[in-house]
Parts: C-alpha cells; sequence; structure tokens
C-alpha cells in the first residue's frame, strides 16, 4: 500500500467512512540558494516524492483530533480555546490555527489520520511539510481562498512565532508553491516565483549523512546576524541588495568572519541566477559546477558544513556519474544533495553508500527523487 492508501484505509477503519477530504504537502530538496532567503536572496528548491498525508472529515465542535500513523499520541484541541504546550508536532498545528485566525480566518475543527514520509529532522522540511498539509485542509473546510505565498508566510510565522524556530521563507514558499517536474526559482523578497526545469536525463538525488545536528537554531540565528551586520555595512536593508561587484569594491572595513559570510551570500545569489541560465539552456555540466562552487563556499566562507557532509559531498563528486553536488538545508548535519546522469543511478547509490560508509561511522540513506505538486487537495 502507498501512503496515499494507507491513510485512507486507516481513515475508514476507524471512522466507517471515507475521508471527505484528502491532502498532500511535500517536503523539499533545495538546489541551490542556500542562507540566501532570509537575505530577501534567490533560492531553487524543488517539492519532493516524499509528504505528509491528511485524510480528514469537518467537526462541528471545533475540535481538532488528528490520529497520526507515525507518532503514539494523538494530536487533540479546540480550535477556539488553545494555548502552547512543550514542543511537539501538536505545535506545529496549533501555530497554523493561530497564524490563519490572527489573519482574520474562522476556522472549523476536523479529525483524521496523518501520515508523513519525510525524515524527521533530516533537512527536508518535514515541519513546513506538515505546516502546509494543515494549511490546505483548515482552508479546503473552513471555504477559505488558497494562494500558495499567502498560506506560506502565514505557515512560517506559525513557525517563527509559535513554534520558535526563527527559519526564512523558502522551505514554506516550495511546499505550498512546488510544481510537478520542475524545480522552482522564488525571488523570497516579492515571493514571485519561475517554473524551471530540470536538466534531460539527470536525477536529483538526496544523500542523507544519517547525521543530526541539534545546535543548528543558534548557529542559525548567529548567521543571520552576521548578515545583517554585513548588509549594514552597505547601507541596505539586506544583502539582496549589494552585487558581487559592490561587495568586492565595498568590503574593507569588514571584519574577516562578516566579509566571508557576506561573500558567500552574495556570491550565492550569483549562482542561483546562472543555475537558471544553466537549467534553461538543459546545461547539466554548468548547473554541476554551480553546485560543487556553492558547496565550497557554504564550507570555506558560509561555515555550515559539517565532516559528514563534506565526506559524502566528496564521495558523490568522485563519481564520474555526477554533475555536482553540495550540502543543502541550514547545515551542520542532515543531507546532501546531488545532480547524476540517470542511466548510471543505481552505480551511483551503490559506490557513494560504500565510500561514505568506508569513511564514516554513519549510516546514510540515499533517495532519488522526482520534483512534484506543492500541497494540494488530491480528493
Ligand atoms: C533552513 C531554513 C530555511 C533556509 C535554509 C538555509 O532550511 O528553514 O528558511 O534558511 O535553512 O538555506
Amino acid at each position: 500500500m502507498d501512503i496515499q492508501e494507507q491513510v485512507v484505509a486507516a481513515f475508514t477503519k476507524r471512522y466507517g467512512e471515507a475521508p471527505t477530504l484528502l491532502v498532500r504537502a511535500p517536503g523539499r530538496v533545495n538546489l541551490i540558494g542556500e542562507h540566501t532567503d532570509y537575505n530577501d536572496g534567490f533560492v531553487m528548491p524543488m517539492a519532493i516524492n516524499r509528504a505528509v498525508w491528511l485524510a480528514v472529515r469537518p467537526r462541528d465542535d471545533g475540535r481538532v483530533v488528528i490520529h497520526s500513523l507515525d507518532f503514539d499520541e494523538p494530536i487533540d484541541f479546540n480550535v477556539n480555546d488553545f494555548s502552547k504546550d512543550t514542543s511537539s508536532p501538536a505545535e506545529y498545528v496549533k501555530g497554523v490555527a493561530w497564524a490563519l485566525q490572527d489573519a482574520g480566518h474562522e476556522l472549523i475543527g476536523f479529525e483524521g489520520i496523518m501520515k508523513g514520509d519525510v525524515p524527521i529532522g533530516a533537512g527536508l522540511s518535514s515541519s513546513a511539510a506538515l505546516e502546509l498539509a494543515v494549511a490546505r485542509t483548515f482552508a479546503a473546510l473552513s471555504d477559505l481562498e488558497w494562494d500558495a505565498a499567502t498560506y506560506a508566510l502565514l505557515a512560517q510565522k506559525a513557525e517563527n512565532q509559535w513554534v520558535g524556530v526563527n527559519s526564512g521563507i523558502m522551505d514554506q514558499m516550495i511546499s505550498a508553491a512546488g510544481d510537478e517536474g520542475h524545480a522552482l526559482l522564488i525571488d523570497c523578497r516579492s515571493l514571485d516565483t519561475e517554473i524551471t526545469p530540470l536538466p534531460s536525463d539527470t536525477a536529483v538525488v538526496v544523500l542523507d549523512t544519517g547525521t543530526r545536528r541539534e545546535l543548528v537554531g543558534s548557529a542559525y540565528n548567529e548567521r543571520r546576524a552576521q548578515c545583517e551586520a554585513a548588509a549594514k555595512h552597505f547601507g541596505v536593508e539586506k544583502l539582496r541588495d549589494v552585487s558581487v561587484e559592490e561587495f568586492e569594491a565595498g568590503h574593507q572595513g569588514l571584519d574577516d568572519v562578516t566579509y566571508r559570510r557576506g561573500k558567500h551570500v552574495v556570491t550565492e545569489n550569483a549562482r542561483v541566477m546562472q543555475a537558471k541560465e544553466a537549467m534553461h539552456a538543459d546545461d547539466a555540466k554548468t548547473l554541476g559546477k554551480l553546485l560543487n562552487a556553492s558547496h565550497v563556499s557554504l564550507r570555506d566562507d558560509f561555515e555550515v558544513s559539517s565532516d559528514a557532509l563534506n565526506s559524502i559531498v566528496d564521495a558523490a563528486q568522485a563519481h564520474p556519474a555526477c554533475y555536482g553536488a553540495r550540502m543543502t538545508g541550514a547545515g551542520f548535519g542532515g543531507c546532501a544533495v546531488a545532480l547524476v546522469d540517470s542511466s548510471q543511478i543505481d552505480n551511483f547509490v551503490q559506490q557513494v553508500e560504500a565510500q561514505y560508509t568506508k569513511n564514516t561511522s554513519y549510516t546514510p540513506a540515499i533517495y532519488v527523487t522526482t520534483a512534484t505538486a506543492g500541497a494540494a487537495v488530491v480528493e
């Protein structure tokens, strides 16, 4: 049974009828454009074939009851009376309810079954997938007009202000607006999106190092502050407003660390635009080189990689079928992404797994992904 069949079957078993509504919201992998979103810059993620699914029916008493096939505890609260609790999956659901109500929407409750196959904490945005699945469900049941960018912003607000994680807009935006078969260029200032083709005969492979870093939050906030300091030096609101040339011409006076943080962001924004050109030209080689350059910049200048990430990226880049590879997401652990000649996928997966296992003590997980649609009602 695939995941869709599992949630529907579990719903039918528990409630004795078919669900009124079935919703899917995907996780994501970012091809290029890392740590640029909170600098109002550019990102190029794609929604992946791993998602959170919700099968539900409305309730008329305001209660939200979700039985997850992945967690023991059901999520249970009333939209008319709820408060913050210790961090748990329920807080993402309550946070979305809060953000939607804060925007003036009247919500009705629901009950049902949830299941996801986005690995949790791996840097593939399982939390954004959960937020968007819940937002899409509330919007459909409460008859609210759906707009990807609007709901992505509300989901980000839930994550920032209710859950207390200071993330940018990329993850929610791609989970909301993903496009089947394409990556999405997102301008994180205007939230304009542009569907961008993936190079033909290539596959996007996610390489999970099997490592998780607990202290990502403080390092992430530190990077954000350093970027703000660099922007201030240039007298602009965000580093998005500084070109590579302007940066090189005007960086005198920045301390070494702030210089390197800023350099990563301005060069990464330029790489995203070059990646867009390469993708439209069906040029996998150039795209691969840009991925490799992004990794070097994240490793040496932004300093958010890790030994495990570097090791798996090295193993990927060493394979002849690999056009390019880099760490993806916030960093310090989690996943890398590789662009690979699709005719040699099996050998690539086998070799990278063997090499990484030989060089580290970790067990990798490797997923060959496809680009899927964003949060949607399925039935
Ligand atoms: C995390 C955040 C995103 C983004 C990336 C780094 O995934 O949630 O908003 O900042 O890190 O690119």
